[in-house]
């Protein structure tokens, strides 16, 4: 028996051998089963990010006192000087209590955006009033006159413009105040009232945008008016937002405008 032992080992070995081997050999073609032989090459589509519709900047004249894009600026008088919109209305909005009969218009493209406006600020508990719209060019030279009477020449030409220099006249522009301070109407600390602080944050969601910030006026010409707003509509003052330009000359790229 004991010299048969190797032969028994052998045998054994080879029958253990055989078994794991078979063994192997089947589960490697089950895998294979469920995977092709060869892998469909790769293909690599490569995403180029979808490009952002660039802002049309000729959509609207610049020029064009009936265009709501229109810049007027030291630099840039209405055309005609005398010009006046055809289509003043009265907005349904609160009006200072002692509005002239001239300031209490606005264009009714500025009229229905100032209601939309001002409805949304009183929802939200902020009462805004309009102090002046549309100016006359008559009514701008005497309201410049008197500026100028009363502060001399260079001073008054920070805040006020000269009659055919306004935008006021164009009735795309509104000065707005509120009821929480009326001492602050139409003064720079108005930036600092309830009101001012909601027409900062706001304005840009309704179509307007703060005409003379602060900070820009060797651009504008006029110092910080944080009450001054200018409609554009909804699609230029919200990409002014986006962008983070506030003044059109450097939106459009236009020149500066600090002096006449
Ligand atoms: N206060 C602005 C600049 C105007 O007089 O039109
Ligand atoms: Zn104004």
């Amino acid at each position: 028996m004991k010299k048969h032992l190797p032969i028994i080992v052998l045998v054994v070995l080879i029958l253990v051998g055989s078994y794991i081997v078979g063994h192997h050999v089947a589960s490697q073609s089950k895998t294979n089963a469920t995977q092709p032989a060869h892998s469909a090459p790769k293909t690599t589509t490569v995403q180029t990010p979808a490009q952002a519709p660039s802002f049309d900047k000729t959509q609207y004249s610049l020029s064009d006192p009936n265009s709501q894009w229109v810049v007027v600026d030291k630099q840039r008088p209405l055309n005609p000087v005398s010009y006046a919109p055809a289509n003043l209305v009265i907005p349904s909005i609160p009006l200072r209590s002692n509005i002239t009969s001239t300031e209490e218009y606005v264009r009714s493209e500025t009229a229905a955006a100032l209601k939309t406006m001002a409805d949304a600020a009183s929802a939200q508990g902020v009462t805004l009033n309009l102090q002046s719209g549309y100016r006359s060019y008559n009514f701008q030279v005497s309201l410049y006159n008197s500026y100028v009477a009363s502060q001399g020449q260079a001073a008054a030409d920070r805040s006020s413009a000269r009659a055919g220099y306004s935008e006021h006249q164009t009735g795309w522009a509104a000065d707005l105040g509120g009821t929480s301070n009326p001492s602050c109407n139409v003064a720079q600390c108005f930036a600092d009232t309830a009101e001012g602080k909601w027409l900062a944050t706001n304005a840009n969601t309704y179509g307007f945008i703060i005409r003379y910030p602060e900070g820009k006026e060797s651009v504008t010409g006029y110092e910080y008016e944080p009450w001054h707003v200018r409609y554009v509509g909804t699609a230029l003052s919200q990409e002014m937002q986006k962008t983070g330009i506030t003044t059109i000359e450097q939106f459009f790229g236009l020149p500066d405008a600090p002096t006449y």
